[in-house]
């Protein structure tokens, strides 16, 4: 180990083990309107950010614009013969709050079509990368790539009026929106199909012609694919991704600095990279007990084995849901619809079965032991062939471009300012706590 890592191993560890232990004391101790926890977490559960498009209930789980998923799957358009939504109908709920109509949403549909070409640079950008780079870094440098395109920027170098904002910055979000499927589609078609791409065919809707452009052969898929895109559009305003998107864009940087950066949060196994880690997972189950369908008792052991390893169990827990994600609910539903038998989609239910208790005994202090979005995404994906899991955390960013771009819109037309909350030492941390306690000792006597 060299001096200088050395050193700070020397002042790093100590006092993570002194912060942990200090943070477990005075938890509840008030510094402002905030909580030590709290301040420790991230700001965990303070209101602190306006997001129009969706809200999050611990008990009930994501509403958009008011409706959950079950009430969308009636409400929103959806393709002739499908019965699953379209995300074209999810984004213009999001960014209006109205619910669109057929004619809306084919408009929509049209209107991506119509702006979809990638130039030329961005894929001589992601074929400079190695094949076997992340889809992740792929995709957030190919975002980032068409930056140059932006009319936000170009209309801030003329000096637009900032009520003015929001108009180029609707403009970027759906010309990025629009040219999302194209650009993963390229992206999976040159890491793991020999870079043999497939022609975008303009008169399908936006999640078909990206289903039609991975080149899955199934019909089925563009049907899944819908639902897909829809489901992971938005989980409110905290969430990793939307705050990183919404944080980056309150300097004014354009929907590509912000999105890329949103999507940075988002390659994080935390957050969406979740559900590769899921199928990466489970595969190494099946692998290390040598079986396609372990029984739920080896199960219960190869989660015990994780927890005891000091690793996380991959979709599974959550920051603020403290029921079983209904986006797993509305996937688990699909699959028990289209094929209930399927033997990787049975070892998911299996791990649903005895996950949940195995994980509140080991960890006392999880707060939600149940499945999120991610515990189902990758084996569903895996039934139409889409096994390249680290493909996975893509999909997820092109549905949730969807939410967060429609909340930079909604960003700029509020006219929010930059984000600054402050940040303390330690020290002062622990300085503050002493204040707090004596007035409230001096308070009680
Ligand atoms: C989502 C997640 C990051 C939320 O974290 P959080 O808000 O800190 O959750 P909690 O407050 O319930 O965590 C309390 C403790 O339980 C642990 N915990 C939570 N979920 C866990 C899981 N799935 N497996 C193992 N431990 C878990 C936390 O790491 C924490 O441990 P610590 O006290 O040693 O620091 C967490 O549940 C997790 O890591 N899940 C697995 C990854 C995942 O599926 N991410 C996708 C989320 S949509």
């Amino acid at each position: 180990m060299d001096q200088l890592k050395a050193r700070f191993k020397e002042k790093a560890l100590p006092m993570a083990s002194e912060l942990k232990a200090f943070v477990k004391a005075n938890a509840g101790v008030k510094i402002d309107s905030v909580s030590v926890a709290q301040v420790f977490t991230g700001m965990k559960g303070v209101k602190s950010l306006i997001t129009e498009t969706s809200q999050l209930s611990a008990d009930h789980g994501i509403r958009f614009r008011g409706y959950s998923i079950p009430e969308l799957k009636k409400v929103l358009p959806q393709a002739n013969g499908d019965t699953e939504p379209l995300p074209e109908g999810i984004f213009w709920l999001m960014l209006t709050g109205d619910l669109p109509t057929a004619d809306e949403v084919a408009w929509l549909s049209k209107e991506w079509a119509n702006r979809s070409d990638v130039p030329q640079h961005v894929f001589d950008v992601l074929d400079t990368f190695p094949t076997d780079a992340h889809p992740m870094t792929q995709f957030s440098v190919a975002i980032l790539s068409l930056q140059t395109t932006s009319v936000f920027a170009a209309a801030y170098k003329d000096g637009i009026n900032k009520k003015e904002y929001w108009d180029p910055m609707y403009e970027d979000a759906m010309n990025l929106i629009a040219k999302l499927p194209r650009i993963a589609a390229y992206i999976y078609r040159r890491s793991f199909h020999n870079g043999e791409h497939i022609a975008p065919d303009k008169n399908l809707d936006w999640a078909a012609n990206f289903a039609q452009m991975m080149g899955v052969k199934d019909p089925e898929f563009k049907s899944l694919m819908r639902l897909y895109l829809t489901i992971h559009a938005d989980h409110e305003g905290g969430n990793a991704s939307a705050h990183s998107t919404h944080l980056t864009g309150s300097t004014l940087s354009d929907v590509y600095y912000s999105l890329s950066s949103g999507m940075n949060a988002l390659a994080g196994p935390l957050h969406g990279l979740a559900n590769q880690e899921v199928i990466r997972w489970v595969l190494n189950m099946r692998k290390e007990l040598g079986k396609d369908r372990p029984s739920q008792d080896e199960i219960r052991q190869y989660v015990i084995d994780t927890l005891d390893g000091g690793r996380v169990v991959p979709g599974y827990g959550h920051a603020v849901l403290r029921i079983p994600d209904p986006r797993f609910t509305a996937q688990l539903e699909y699959c028990k619809a289209h094929f209930p038998d399927d033997e990787l989609v049975n070892v998911i239910w299996d791990i649903y079965a005895v996950a949940p208790a195995v994980i509140k005994e080991k960890k006392p202090n999880v707060k939600s032991p149940n499945p999120n979005v991610d515990a189902h995404s990758g084996a569903t994906l895996m039934h139409y062939g889409v096994t390249e899991y680290n493909f996975y955390t893509v999909l997820f960013g092109v549905s949730r471009a969807l939410g967060v771009l429609a909340s930079l819109c909604w960003d700029r037309a509020l006219g929010f300012g930059i984000e600054r909350p402050k940040s303390v030492t330690i020290d002062m941390l622990q300085q503050l706590v002493a204040a707090s306690k004596e007035t409230e000792a001096e308070s009680v006597a």
